[in-house]
């Protein structure tokens, strides 16, 4: 048996309240990981994802933050700590942000907002919590990007140069601390079912599988690489065969 036990492990969850967000939630507390589920405008899914877990005897708090303010990571991460009894062994920065507009229509504004959410936070989380994993000799990061960030996808410019980014950062950051018991990875999936941000104009009948992924697809393969010690520094896509590397 290789796969590492989570459970009692400390973890923060960002975007808890999405559709792959709550599958990612139920995989959490079936492994026993004590759970922040963080979200922004919804609370009733990480609310629920929460109580559900407090039912399951898992330790777990619903807490709020627009990760669009750079004072939200390190709060996060500190309120996570304080409720759930230490720090953050376990950051999944799941959250993202994706406003379907054509690069000719991309104002300023909407160019920030994008980056500050799906690239910027996720550094600011990381930034955060990686020297303590480290001097704590075990951690985990996982960074939720997407395919467009290798195919330019769908959505817009700003989403898949922000996921794009995402990839830097891991690339960047997982040789600092490989040799502490800390890994950093990203995850790739494109077209997930049953997610707010499932672009409105996709077909499935474009994918080699024929179909959407499932919320519960994205989750099963993040509790491998969260299980896994020797996966650092790779981004892993989970795209249907669409997009072979
Ligand atoms: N669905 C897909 O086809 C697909 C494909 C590739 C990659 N992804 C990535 O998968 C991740 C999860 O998305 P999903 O598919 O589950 O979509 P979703 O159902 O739309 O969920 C998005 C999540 O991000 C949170 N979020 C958005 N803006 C935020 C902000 N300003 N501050 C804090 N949280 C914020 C939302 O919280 P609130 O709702 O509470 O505001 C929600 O929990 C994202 O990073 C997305 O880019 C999805």
């Amino acid at each position: 048996m290789t796969d590492l036990d989570l459970s009692g492990k400390v973890a923060l969850l960002t975007g808890a309240s999405g559709g792959i967000g709550r599958a990612l939630g139920g995989r959490l507390i079936a492994a026993g990981v004590k759970t922040a589920f963080a979200y922004s405008a919804h609370p009733d899914a990480a609310e629920q994802l929460a109580a559900e877990a407090q039912d399951a005897g898992v330790a777990a708090v619903a807490l709020a933050g627009d990760l669009a303010d750079p004072a939200v990571p390190e709060r996060l991460l500190r309120e996570a700590a304080d409720a759930l009894g230490g720090p953050v062994d376990i950051l999944i920065a799941n959250a993202g942000h994706a406003l379907q507009q054509d690069y000719t229509d991309l104002d300023l504004e909407a160019w920030d907002r994008t980056l500050a959410i799906n690239l910027r936070a996720p550094f600011l989380l990381a930034q955060q919590a990686l020297p303590g994993m480290a001097e704590r000799g075990f951690g985990r990061v996982l960074f939720m990007s997407s395919a467009a960030a290798f195919t330019g996808g769908i959505v817009g410019a700003d989403y898949a140069a922000s996921k794009a980014g995402l990839h830097g950062l891991t690339h960047f950051l997982a040789p600092r601390v490989a040799s502490r018991g800390v890994t950093v990875n990203a995850l790739a999936p494109t077209l997930i079912a049953d997610t707010a941000m499932l672009p409105r104009n996709a077909d499935p009948r474009a994918l080699p599988v024929g179909r959407f992924g499932r919320p519960e697809e994205v989750a099963d393969m993040a509790l491998a690489v969260l299980r896994n010690g020797y996966l650092t520094n790779q981004v892993l896509s989970l795209d249907g065969g669409a997009h072979p590397r």
